[in-house]
């Protein structure tokens, strides 16, 4: 099955989301956001399904929002930005248990979507960075949750640098559960999903939602409200132009 740019396959008791827009390095072109949130809304509705794994097609797991998508005009930021958010925010919406099994870079929204997934299992071949400051932006959710999660010195630095980190790093830091050769890595993600379907369901699901209840919300509205901000900056603007027309920004911190 396909929603979108999104393959769904259905394994046993799990269900396999594999964003597949590979020019874009699965990038969250519209076909990726819809076949996201057609792909979860399967896995909500069909009873059999008791763990979902999320995963790329290619040498990307996700690049991030789409950049050619980008728009200047405030309405259409708004909304634009709100149809990312909802797409790489999914795993904390989804009631079931997802996993995020990373095959390779994890950028921006890619890093978003897979720590909005309750465990990941990455791929040694795997990078995960937050690399939306060269282009005058920021990663409206990674900023409030990355410091959750690897603290925040090393959330700040990777926010302001940009540069990204690799697999082993990630597990250092406790940003993902597990490494795992490359070739292993559908089939560790299929056994830790396997353990979990065979638990029962509405003990599970209140496992997710009482840790995720933790979380907070409201700072991602903030975060929601004010990103679109940047967009009317002269930086970001030209920061998006450069990567679009493949240079390096001139930023004039206007
Ligand atoms: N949105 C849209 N298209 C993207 C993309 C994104 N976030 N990331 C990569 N692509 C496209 C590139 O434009 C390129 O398309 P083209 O072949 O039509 O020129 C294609 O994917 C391959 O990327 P390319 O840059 O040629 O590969 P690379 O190996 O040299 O670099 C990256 C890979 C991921 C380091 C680089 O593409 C990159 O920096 N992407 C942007 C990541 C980002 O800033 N994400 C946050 C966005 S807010």
């Amino acid at each position: 099955m396909r929603f979108g740019d999104v393959s769904y396959e259905k394994k046993d008791r799990v269900a396999i989301l594999t964003l597949d827009d590979q020019k874009k390095l699965n990038a969250l072109s519209p076909g990726i956001r819809q076949g996201l949130k057609e792909g979860f809304a399967e896995v909500e509705r069909d009873a059999d399904i008791k763990a979902a794994i999320v995963t790329g097609a290619g040498r990307a797991f996700c690049a991030g929002a789409d950049i050619t998508g980008f728009n200047f005009d405030p309405v259409s930021v708004k909304i634009f930005l709100n149809d990312v958010f909802q797409a790489l925010t999914i795993g904390e919406h989804v009631s079931k248990p997802v996993i995020a099994a990373v095959n390779g870079l994890a950028l921006g929204g890619g890093l978003e979507l897979a720590i909005s997934c309750d465990m990941i299992i990455a791929s040694e071949k795997a990078k995960f960075g937050v690399p939306e400051i060269n282009l005058g932006l920021l990663p409206g959710f990674a900023i409030v949750r990355l410091h959750q999660i690897i603290g925040r010195s090393k959330s700040k630095e990777m926010t302001m640098t940009g540069e990204p980190i690799s697999a082993e790093e990630a597990l250092r830091l406790n940003l993902v559960s597990k490494v795992v050769p490359h070739e292993k890595l559908m089939d560790e993600a299929m056994e830790l999903a396997g353990k979990i379907a065979s638990k029962p369901a509405i003990a599970i699901r209140l496992a997710k939602s009482s840790i995720n209840r933790m979380l907070g919300g409201e700072e991602i509205v903030y975060a929601c409200d004010a990103m679109p901000s940047l967009f009317a900056t002269e930086d970001t603007q030209e920061g998006i132009r450069a990567f679009l027309d493949k240079r390096k920004p001139v930023f004039k911190d206007r």
